[in-house]
């Protein structure tokens, strides 16, 4: 019996890999561009971390966590607290004030597998500490908005503000009571979210529910005075920068941290999963986690899902990821020179590839085509004893004889001379 990988789980074979390293890199070299420096934090957390951060109440947490239950641990289902944990623990704040750190990783959540939606995924994470200004807001956005555009995807925004401790409390009470009065009209889910997490009815996908939330009260003009003022401010600093964006009163997001700004990226190219990156302000999280009273906010982007997009959307040719140089050893008199030869190539930075079995040159120049060789250096067994092997472009197919003189050291330099300068642009 053949062992599988989990349901949900999946391998990113090398065909793939290009793609996900040129997300990455994208992301990398953006991300520095506005001052981020990454971090790296452990897959394990104290399941409480979670629980304190994402809410007890979340879909998240209740129902999605992979927990070690007698351990009191879990896998974590997303960075944020993960990052704002060892942002506490290590101070980082005392050294410089305005933090901006991203992480990429794996996270995990056990939902339904399908398109776009697997139980270990992949985000780009992206977060700023310790800086409340909405500039900060429209400038993280912007950085998002950047990394989508470099990807050349075509993904709208949806923006939303869900207040903060002051305004929305009295705003859940109105919708609780609102629901309240339409309980036959709502899923089961939502008749029981009414009491548990009124506001992640607004966001819930049943025809049915969104009907009845159509006719309810906005959190958007019951904003207190400062949070309302920041959203102005964050619209107007998007404008400012010629970012596109579309309110969404209804986007309430599965993670109880968030106060004012939120916003999505969002395609309708990837079926039931729309949003290819999310986040958020969350200005209270850090001293709920027993840190500092400092603000945050941040993003985080499915890297499966930027992947997909970009097959759909534009197929990018990704550069096909190539050897320099194979060394085709014919006869078995050859195999020890030409693996001293390859390591020296190697150790001189080449991509070197060399093949042991003494197979016939054509079966070795075919496998040099497989892996993408730009030159094959064939060493035959009667020139390699008159010193003199030959350079093969499997370019332009030309071929020119290689003198075998000198050291090992001496002949990869050479080697590589040649092979540099006829592959240069
Ligand atoms: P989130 O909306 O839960 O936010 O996830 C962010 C992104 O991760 C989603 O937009 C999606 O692209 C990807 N994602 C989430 N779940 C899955 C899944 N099961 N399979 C594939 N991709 C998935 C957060 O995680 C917040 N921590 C974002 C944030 C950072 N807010 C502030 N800072």
């Amino acid at each position: 019996m053949k062992i599988q990988a989990i349901n949900g789980f999946k391998d990113i074979l090398p065909e793939a890999v290009g793609r996900w390293q040129y997300i990455e890199q994208q992301a990398r070299d953006i991300f520095e561009r506005f001052g981020f420096q990454e971090i790296r934090m452990p897959i394990l957390e104290k399941t409480e971390l979670f629980v304190r951060s994402i809410g007890e109440a979340t879909d998240v947490v209740e129902k999605e966590m992979y927990t070690f239950v007698d351990k009191g641990i879990a896998m974590r289902p997303e960075a944020t607290a993960s990052v704002m944990r060892a942002f506490i623990e290590h101070g980082l704040h005392v050294q410089q004030p305005v933090q901006r750190l991203y992480t990429i990783g794996p996270m995990f959540r056990h939902e339904r597998p399908q398109k776009g939606r697997m139980r270990q995924f992949h985000q780009l994470d992206a977060e700023i500490i310790g800086a409340s200004e909405p500039r900060i807001d429209a400038e993280l956005i912007a950085m998002g908005r950047m990394l989508l555009d470099e990807l050349g995807l075509n993904v709208s925004l949806e923006l939303n503000s869900l207040g903060c401790p002051v305004c929305r409390p009295p705003f859940k009470e109105r919708l609780v009571l609102f629901l309240e009065e339409r309980q036959e009209a709502l899923c089961d889910d939502c008749k029981r979210r009414t009491r548990t997490n009124p506001l992640r009815v607004l966001d819930c996908k049943k025809p049915s529910c969104r009907a009845v939330v159509q006719e309810a009260p906005s959190l958007l003009e019951v904003l207190c005075p400062d949070c309302d003022r920041h959203f102005v401010e964050v619209k107007t600093a998007l404008e400012e920068l010629r970012i596109p964006f579309q309110i969404n009163r209804f986007m309430v997001r599965g993670l109880d941290y968030y106060t004012r700004t939120t916003f999505e990226f969002l395609t309708a190219d990837l079926g039931a999963q729309a949003a290819v990156g999310a986040g958020g302000r969350y200005d209270g999280l850090i001293e709920q986690l027993g840190g500092p009273p400092l603000s945050g906010i941040g993003f985080a982007m499915g890297l499966e899902r930027l992947a997909l997009l970009m097959e759909q959307q534009n197929n990018r040719l990704i550069p096909a990821k190539g050897m320099d140089i194979f060394v085709a050893a014919l006869g078995t008199a050859t195999i020890a020179f030409a693996g001293q030869l390859t390591h020296a190539l190697r150790h001189q930075g080449a991509k070197a590839a060399i093949d042991y079995s003494g197979r016939s040159l054509k079966a070795q120049l075919k496998q040099a085509g497989r892996i993408n060789a730009r030159f094959v250096l064939i060493v035959g067994e009667d020139e390699w004893m008159k010193g003199e092997a030959i350079l093969r472009d499997m370019q332009t197919q030309e071929q020119r004889p290689f003198a075998l003189s000198g050291s090992t050291e001496e002949q990869a330099r050479r080697l590589l001379a040649m092979v540099w300068t006829a592959a240069a642009p």
